[in-house]
C-alpha cells in the first residue's frame, strides 16, 4: 500500500469526498448539488453514510462517493475512523489502482487517525491462499491512497505519512498475530526481532533455553516443557536520539503463547481453535517497538516478549507441579491453562530486575473472564498508579482502542496464596469468578513497588464479528494506544 499527496485527484481514481453537516464543499458544482440530493432524500451527509455519483461532477474523477461526516462539533476519533472505512470499502470494490481522498479543513485535527482508517481497512487477511484468489488479494494490497487538498502543509501531511505508516504496521501486526503455529514459530518471531532491531537501531537480546535456566525461570521452562521447540526470551532494548541510553526506560512486556492448547487441562473444542492468537500481546509490543523511530520519544524503550507453546506431552507440567519462578518465589500448578501468568511472572521480574523501569506495562491475552466481563471492545486496565492509568486511557479513547479499570482488591490477592508453596496459579476454589482481576493479582505478585499496569487484551485482540476497519482474527490492538501514550509522556 501506497500513500502519496497531490492538488488535483487522479482523474481515473475512485474519490472520497468527505461531507460535513451544513458546510459547503469547496467545489462548486458539488456545492450546488447537494440541496437536491438532500430534497431527493438520495443523500444527507448523516455519519458513515455513502453515494455514489458517478460521472457528474465537474473538475472531480467520474466515480465519486460522497461520505457523509455528520456535524463537526460532534467528532470523535471513532467516526473518523470508521467513515473512512465504510468509503474504502465501497471504493475498494470498483477495483482502482488509486482511491483519492479529498482532504477538507474539518479534517485537520483528524489528519493522523484518516491515514489509519483507510490502511487498516485495506488490509487483506489471507496470506496463505494461493492461485487465483490469492492474486485478486495481492492486487488488491497494490492499492494505492491520494491525499488531496493539504496544499503545502507539510505537517499534515507528515502526521498522515505517520498515521499511513503505523497502520502498515499495526496490519502486519495483525498477520503475526493470525500466524498458525507451524509459521509462527519461536524462530519465526526471532527472525522478525532481528529485523526490528536492524531496523530502528535497538540492541537485541535473544535468551535461549541455557540461559533462561541458568537465569532460573522456572515458570517460563515448566509452561515450555510439553513443546518440541524451546523458549525464548526476547528483549529489544531503544534509546532515541538524545537519550541516555543508560537512563530508566519504559519497558513493556508482552505474552507470547505461540500456542496455547491448556495443557493437561486441555481447552475443549469451541475455546481451543483460535489459540494461535495468545501471542497478540508479544506481537503488539514488536509492532510498537517497529513504530518507535515515527514517534516524538522523550524516553528509552524496552520490549521484553517471552515465547513458547503450552502444550501437552511426556514431559508437559502437570496439575500439583511447583515451580519456582525467577524472583525465587514458589508456584503451584493447579490448572496448566492459567499458563499466561507464568511466563509473564518470569518476564516481569526480570524486567524490573535489570532494569528498574520507570513504568512497566503488560500485554497480554490473559484470561477469557476479562472478555466475559467486557467483549471485544474494551481491554481490560489494572494498575498500581491512578496517573499512569490516567494517561493511558486518555491515549486509548485517541485513538479509539479503549480500556475500561478493573478493580484489584486485597481479596484477590488472597485467592493467589498457594496451599503449599507461595502462590498457585489459579484459584479452584471460586474459579470462574473474578478471572480478570485475580489474573492481575497474580502478576502483582512480581511487580512490586514499580508504576505498572497491566492490559488483559484477550477481548480486542482477536474478534469474529469485526468492525469495518478490522478483519475477521487479530486486530492488532494495542500498538496505536501505546504509540499514543508513550508521544504524551513527559
Ligand atoms: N489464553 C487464555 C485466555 C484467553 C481465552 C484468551 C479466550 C483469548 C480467548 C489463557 O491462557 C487462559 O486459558 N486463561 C484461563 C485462566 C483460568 C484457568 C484461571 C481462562 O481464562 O479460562
Ligand atoms: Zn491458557
Ligand atoms: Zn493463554
Amino acid at each position: 500500500m501506497k500513500l502519496s499527496f497531490s492538488n488535483k485527484p487522479n482523474k481515473d481514481s475512485v474519490c472520497i469526498y468527505p461531507i460535513f453537516h451544513k458546510t459547503r464543499p469547496s467545489n462548486n458544482a458539488l456545492a450546488a448539488l447537494l440541496p437536491h440530493l438532500a430534497r431527493n432524500g438520495e443523500f444527507k451527509p448523516k455519519k458513515s453514510r455513502i453515494f455514489y455519483l458517478f460521472g457528474k461532477v465537474k473538475k472531480l474523477p467520474a466515480k465519486l462517493i460522497l461520505l457523509g461526516m455528520g456535524k463537526i462539533s460532534k467528532l470523535k476519533a471513532v467516526d473518523v475512523l470508521e467513515a473512512f472505512a465504510v468509503a474504502t470499502k465501497a471504493a475498494a470494490a470498483h477495483k482502482p489502482t488509486k482511491i483519492s481522498v479529498i482532504s477538507t479543513e474539518d479534517l485537520l485535527p483528524f489528519a493522523e487517525i484518516v491515514a489509519e482508517s483507510l490502511c487498516l481497512s485495506n488490509y487483506n487477511a489471507a496470506i496463505y491462499k494461493t492461485g487465483k484468489e490469492a492474486q485478486k488479494i495481492k492486487k488488491r494490497s497494490l492499492c494505492e491512497f491520494e491525499i488531496v487538498g493539504t496544499g503545502n502543509d507539510k505537517t499534515v501531511q507528515a502526521k498522515m505519512k505517520k498515521g499511513f505508516e503505523i497502520a502498515e504496521i499495526v496490519n502486519n501486526a495483525r498477520d503475526w498475530v493470525n500466524a498458525p503455529p507451524n509459521f509462527g514459530n519461536s524462530i519465526f518471531f526471532e527472525e522478525k526481532a532481528k529485523e526490528i532491531a536492524k531496523s530502528i537501531g535497538a540492541n537485541l537480546t535473544i535468551l535461549r533455553k541455557k540461559e533462561i535456566t541458568k537465569l532460573g525461570m522456572g515458570a517460563l521452562l515448566g509452561v515450555n516443557r510439553g513443546s518440541r521447540d524451546e523458549p525464548r526470551l526476547i528483549i529489544l532494548d531503544y534509546a532515541p536520539k538524545g537519550v541516555d541510553e543508560k537512563s530508566q526506560p519504559i519497558v513493556f512486556v508482552g505474552k507470547g503463547l505461540l500456542f496455547d492448547s491448556g495443557g493437561y487441562n486441555l481447552k475443549p473444542s469451541g475455546h481451543i481453535e483460535d489459540m494461535n492468537t495468545d501471542k497478540a500481546g508479544a506481537v503488539a509490543i514488536f509492532g510498537l517497538m517497529k513504530a518507535l523511530q515515527k514517534l516524538n520519544l522523550k524516553h528509552r524503550v524496552v520490549g521484553i516478549t517471552p515465547f513458547t507453546e503450552n502444550l501437552i506431552g511426556k514431559d508437559a507440567v502437570k496439575p500439583s507441579e511447583i515451580l519456582k519462578a525467577y524472583n525465587g518465589k514458589t508456584i503451584e500448578i493447579t490448572n496448566t491453562d492459567a499458563e499466561g501468568r507464568l511466563v509473564l511472572a518470569d518476564a516481569i521480574a526480570y524486567a524490573i530486575d535489570k532494569f528498574k523501569p520507570k513504568y512497566l506495562i503488560d500485554l497480554a491475552t490473559l484470561t477469557g473472564a476479562c472478555i466475559s466481563a467486557l467483549g471485544n471492545r474494551y481491554a481490560g486496565l489494572f494498575s498500581n498508579d491512578k496517573n499512569l492509568a490516567m494517561l493511558l486511557r486518555r491515549s486509548g479513547n485517541e485513538v479509539d482502542e479503549l480500556l475500561w479499570p478493573l478493580p484489584m482488591h486485597k481479596d484477590y490477592d488472597k485467592k493467589t496464596k498457594g496451599d503449599f508453596a507461595d502462590l498457585k496459579n489459579a484459584d479452584n476454589s471460586t474459579e470462574r469468578y473474578a478471572g480478570a482481576s485475580k489474573g492481575a493479582a497474580f502478576l502483582k505478585e512480581f511487580v512490586g513497588k514499580t508504576r505498572w499496569a497491566h492490559l488483559d487484551i484477550a477481548g480486542p485482540a482477536h474478534v469474529s464479528d469485526p468492525k469495518v476497519y478490522e478483519r475477521k482474527g487479530a486486530t492488532g490492538f494495542g500498538i496505536r494506544v501505546l504509540a499514543r501514550f508513550l508521544e504524551k509522556l513527559e
